[in-house]
């Protein structure tokens, strides 16, 4: 295992819609290495997620962990490790949620972004099972914002108003408690996620 250095804005891998693997690919040491990189580097960087793509590998696989207190968001919950290839993603009902995201490839900055609150999730394990699962909350977040990597797309794209894009130093300093507060006042649905 490996830790893979992380492309950021402006890479092409961040732009190019990721493939979808076969099985036979999935199966390949090469791609089982990939899975292993992507979690010691989603680890090493304290991301809450990485993508393929985000470490210049063009196929459709993501990780997602929260492990105890993640130093970059301090304030959200546990995940637990989850493997995803070839997701696909399906709202669940019309809440949304508004987060401040960050990102490894955006280096430095959080910008709020609305999600849907809860997501249906299709995959496949690294062992090529089929891996259905729901998402609430944080977790419906963070599996947005990486199967937004998976076809291209930055958190970025997606701001409610391109004035909330701020420096960590400046969430830390000015936004964080009020968005905090906001996230309670809202009442999000506890982080979850469901093995169907
Ligand atoms: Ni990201």
């Amino acid at each position: 295992m490996s830790v893979r250095p992380v492309v950021t804005a402006g890479h092409p891998a961040l732009r190019t819609p990721t493939r979808a693997l076969t099985p036979e690919e999935l199966a390949s040491p090469d791609v089982q290495a990939l899975i292993d990189d992507l979690v010691e580097t989603m680890r090493a960087a304290n991301g809450a997620g990485l993508a393929a793509n985000q470490v210049a590998a063009p196929h459709r696989l993501c990780v997602i962990e929260i492990r105890g207190v993640n130093p970059r968001y301090p304030f959200f919950p546990e995940l637990p490790l989850t493997i995803l290839a070839n997701p696909r993603i399906t709202p669940l009902g019309d809440e949304t949620l508004e987060g401040y995201e960050g990102c490894l490839s955006v280096p430095g900055m959080r910008g709020l972004v609305a999600r849907h609150a809860r997501v249906r999730v299709e995959s496949r394990d690294r062992h090529g099972q089929r891996q259905d699962l729901e998402a609430h909350g944080v977790a419906a977040v963070v599996f947005q914002h990486e199967v937004d990597h998976l076809d291209g797309r930055l958190f970025t794209d997606r701001l409610v108003d391109p004035r909330s894009l701020v420096t960590t130093e400046s969430f830390d300093r000015w936004v964080r408690d009020e968005w905090l507060e906001s996230v309670r006042t809202a009442g999000w649905p506890e982080a979850r996620i469901v093995r169907l």
